[in-house]
């Protein structure tokens, strides 16, 4: 696994985009995994920077998001449909039929995971899956205990998701119980993985995903079998980990390669 610290939130966000652009620039058709919530909010903002002044092509770009929350429609503003749709699709050239984004008020939930699955086969596989994690250490809505092998599914959401998701909505209770979310196992089949995490609330689980042992109790641990997983942090979420100083080496030592190779 490969971390990357930055010093604050703009920082991680500018670098995360910078990573997605090269992806996208390296291959225009490209299949890309999408989050959402709070932390890829400024990597969006930097995405639609990268259209809108560097005429970066999303045109041939397909999305697949993570997850759904059960109940909710696209047109409703806590959906992760609408999410998607008011911080980066309609501001970016992507093709309409070459978004998906869960569907969280089908008649019949388990055939749509099926054939969320089946649309992701069709499409080749994804090349590069943007992460966020939650503070229960889940990625998607894979809560603790859950398979490493799973593929996408209906999930009961853990009380501290429902906890910390509360902020969007009014009340707690509002928050749906219930999300439709990619597997860890279909999660670690995309090519690349790139997962960003920011902010003090991060440190402990961040420290535990990337040092400590792989365990479903903490589902972004799985990453570390992941062949190119990298993680950018910003300081606050990289204060508890033991090997920062190695990370930066690596780090050091990359941009020497880069420089003499000038890849
Ligand atoms: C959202 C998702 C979740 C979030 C996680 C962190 O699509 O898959 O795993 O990435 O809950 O959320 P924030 O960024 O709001 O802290």
């Amino acid at each position: 696994m490969e971390v990357i610290i930055e010093s604050d939130y703009n920082n991680m966000s500018k670098r995360a985009a910078l990573i997605i652009a090269g992806e996208v620039k390296r291959k225009p058709d490209l299949v890309l995994g999408l989050a959402t919530g709070s932390t890829p909010v400024g990597t969006y903002k930097e995405l639609i920077k990268l259209h809108k002044e560097e005429g970066l092509d999303f045109s041939k770009v397909t999305t697949f998001n993570l997850d759904e929350y059960i109940g909710l429609s696209p047109l409703n503003e806590q959906s992760y449909n609408y999410f998607m749709w008011s911080n980066l699709f309609n501001h970016i050239n992507i093709n309409r039929a070459n978004v998906h984004i869960p569907l969280g008020n089908v008649d019949d939930p388990d055939e749509h995971c099926s054939w969320y699955e089946e649309r992701i086969r069709q499409a080749g596989g994804i090349d590069l899956q943007l992460l966020g994690i939650g503070g229960d250490g889940h990625i998607a809505f894979n809560e603790p205990g859950s398979s490493m092998a799973s593929r996408t599914r209906i999930k009961a959401l853990d009380q501290q998701t429902i906890t910390d998701n509360s902020r969007f909505f009014e009340r707690e209770e509002e928050v749906p119980r219930f999300a439709i979310t990619m597997g860890i196992g279909t999660i670690l089949e995309a090519e690349k993985i790139l997962l960003i995490a920011n902010g003090k609330k991060k440190a402990d689980v961040c420290a535990k995903f990337i040092e400590g042992p792989i365990t479903s109790q903490i589902t972004s641990s799985a990453l570390q079998l992941h062949k190119h997983a990298v993680v950018v942090l910003d300081e606050d979420a990289a204060s508890k980990l033991e090997r920062k100083v190695y990370y930066n080496r690596v780090r050091d030592q990359k941009l020497i390669i880069e420089k003499k190779t000038g890849r």
